[in-house]
């Protein structure tokens, strides 16, 4: 019997195509850019299962081009570029990475948080400019963590992870979800709920972790952004597109908030002459959150277990429409 066809949209760490390698017959992207969209329109065509990135779009014109397709597993936790309602009605089943990632997320946005509010790029430049003349007893101030708020907006694996990075600093720390936690887990991450509102007012440190939908697109926009403290700092390494950018880019100007932490923005890659990267009070990664060497192996196992599962039609160990399983 012949092997099913996967495409993979660029290369992905060992672990995982060693899992696939002897399984199925194997097409691999091999440049460091992602397939431009008429390419991977034609590499569809034939392909039983796709593993694919948060950078390729799989949209209903895509999915359509895929009569054979069985699955579509993406080597990330978010999916806001996979056409989801469209993929359910044609019966294939989106397989996602949870849960693997979220450590190094938090990490990451401790990194953000820290080096933004204790202005570590900033220094740098500033050796690097040749300014570091003498210690300056006051130069180069940040803002102070104990006895300050962090407010957490979205309060999944990743949020409960940032807030359990939080401990050690003894911060106060504010969250709003969709739904509330346990009482048992609040008390456990020392986490108080309160409303959108009542957490922009009173953070100092904000940061975001909601997936990116219709409810979240441009969850932060200038009226947010107004009702923060003007010495706040925002932090985002969910999507871009959570934060209305031109909105923050105001902000940032106008000294509306602090400053910024960004490992997402709107569009990616953000172009190098983008006025946000002019901003001292800016700091910004290319989209690193995961970006750990375990971590990444970790996600190309999952998103190869998910695809061999989906080719022999059972049910994915994580699956994000499980309604393709109802319909049978
Ligand atoms: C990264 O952003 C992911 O969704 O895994």
């Amino acid at each position: 019997m012949s092997k099913p066809k996967v495409f993979i949209t660029r290369q992905i760490p060992q672990a995982g195509l060693d899992l696939l390698q002897d399984q199925v017959e194997l097409e691999i992207w091999m440049q460091n850019e992602p397939p431009p969209y008429t390419i991977l329109l034609e590499k569809v065509q034939n392909i039983d299962g796709l593993l694919c990135l948060l950078t390729d779009k799989i949209d209903q014109q895509l999915i359509t081009n895929a009569p054979h397709l069985k699955v579509i597993s993406q080597m990330a936790v978010g999916y806001d570029n996979i056409d989801l309602n469209f993929a359910t009605n044609k019966g294939i089943p989106v397989g996602n990475t949870p849960g693997v990632l979220t450590e190094a997320t938090a990490d990451l946005t401790w990194a953000l948080l820290m080096a933004i509010t204790r202005r570590i790029t900033e220094g740098q430049e500033y050796i690097k400019q040749g300014k570091w003349t003498t210690w300056q007893p006051m130069g180069l101030l940040g803002a102070d963590f104990v006895g300050a708020t962090l407010g957490i907006i979205g309060m999944g694996r990743i949020g409960q992870a940032v807030a359990r990075r939080a401990k050690g600093f003894n911060l106060n720390i504010l969250y709003t979800n969709r739904r509330r936690l346990t009482l048992n887990l609040e008390q456990e991450l020392g986490v108080n709920y309160v409303t959108l509102e009542q957490l922009l007012k009173e953070a100092d440190f904000i940061s975001l972790h909601t997936p990116l939908t219709e409810e979240t697109y441009h969850l932060i926009s200038t009226k947010e952004l107004k009702q923060m403290k003007k010495t706040a700092f925002l932090i985002n390494t969910a999507r871009g597109g959570i934060i209305d950018q031109n909105a923050l880019l105001s902000a940032l100007k106008e000294g509306e908030i602090a400053g910024a932490g960004l490992d997402v923005t709107e569009p990616e890659p953000l172009p190098k002459d983008h006025e946000l990267l002019t901003l001292n009070n800016v700091i910004i990664t290319p989209h690193i959150g995961s970006a750990s060497y375990k971590t990444r192996s970790q996600m190309a196992i999952i998103a190869a277990q998910n695809l061999l599962v989906g080719l022999q039609g059972l049910p994915l160990p994580y699956c994000v429409n499980s309604a393709v399983y109802n319909n049978h």
